[in-house]
């Protein structure tokens, strides 16, 4: 596939990439990369993969093990980072959990669990980097959403309510950010080619199923959400802030 690039837009910026170990975090880490971003991967799992790829493009990166549903943590790997690379210019916050189950039969463990990792993480990882991306006066918070919650997909309550809060979040932290020089989106995404961790619901029946729904008959793969992460990290992006972009393949047209 043919990626528009930006002559490597982000030289020198730092870029933190939560949940980056596989799947679309691990591609967008090789994109920034390729822009000039130095990375740090956050992961509980194992990103020797993610860090060997990056290294092969060239970019200096830290790998550092965190558990995103832990503000501690989240602390410190936001203060490895500024002592690593003396700033953080990007935060990419890709964490999140994924469940199907009809809502009477959903436990309240999921609905916490769901919460937690896609929706609690994210508080404790904007909280953590906004003192050092206000101190540089710029920041670029990048956040993930879902094209389910323009569709209301069934079975899907928690993740939807989740995915929604994420969006809440984005809009008005914009405007209390935005004076500061630090700009913050979501991205809706919707199925995605990605590599599934063992038992992920997401299988080739489903994808299956969404092609045709779609406006464009292939599958999304995570490069395509990348190069949308790579444009609104740009420096010249700073005017675009508050926003949701779907990115679908054009299943929800809104
Ligand atoms: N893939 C899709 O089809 C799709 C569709 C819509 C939205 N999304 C959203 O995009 C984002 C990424 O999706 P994905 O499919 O690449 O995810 P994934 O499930 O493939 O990968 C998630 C990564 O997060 C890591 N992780 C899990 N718990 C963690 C924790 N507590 N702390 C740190 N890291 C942790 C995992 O080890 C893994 O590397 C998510 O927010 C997801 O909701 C994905």
């Amino acid at each position: 596939m043919q990626i528009t690039r930006f002559e490597r837009g982000l030289a020198d910026r730092v870029a933190i990439v939560t949940g980056a170990a596989i799947g679309n975090g691990r591609a967008f880490c090789e994109r920034l990369a390729e822009e000039g971003a130095r990375i740090v991967i956050a992961d509980v799992a194992d990103a020797s993969e993610t860090e060997a790829a990056v290294r092969a493009i060239g970019a200096d990166v830290l790998v550092r093990h965190t558990d995103c549903t832990d503000g501690d943590d989240v602390r410190g790997l936001v203060a490895d980072t500024v002592a690593r690379f003396g700033r953080v210019d990007i935060l990419v916050h890709n964490v999140g959990h994924y469940s199907e189950e009809p809502f009477e039969l959903l436990s309240f463990a999921e609905w916490k669990r769901t919460l937690d990792l896609t929706l609690n993480s994210l508080f404790h990882a904007i909280q953590a980097v906004l003192p050092p991306m206000k101190r540089q006066g710029f920041g670029r918070i990048i956040t993930f959403s879902s094209d389910t919650v323009w569709l209301g997909t069934p079975y899907l309550t928690h993740y939807i309510t989740a995915k929604m809060g994420v969006i809440g979040l984005t809009r008005s932290l914009a405007a209390e950010v935005g004076k500061d020089g630090i700009t913050i989106n979501t991205i809706t995404v919707g199925l995605t080619a990605t590599q599934r961790p063992a038992g992920d619901p997401v299988s080739d029946s489903l994808l299956r199923h969404i092609l045709p729904q779609q406006a464009v008959h292939r599958a999304d793969e995570p490069e395509d959400i990348a190069n949308v992460v790579a444009f609104l990290a740009l420096p010249a992006s700073g005017i675009i802030t508050g926003q949701t972009i779907n990115v679908d393949g054009g299943v929800a047209r809104h």
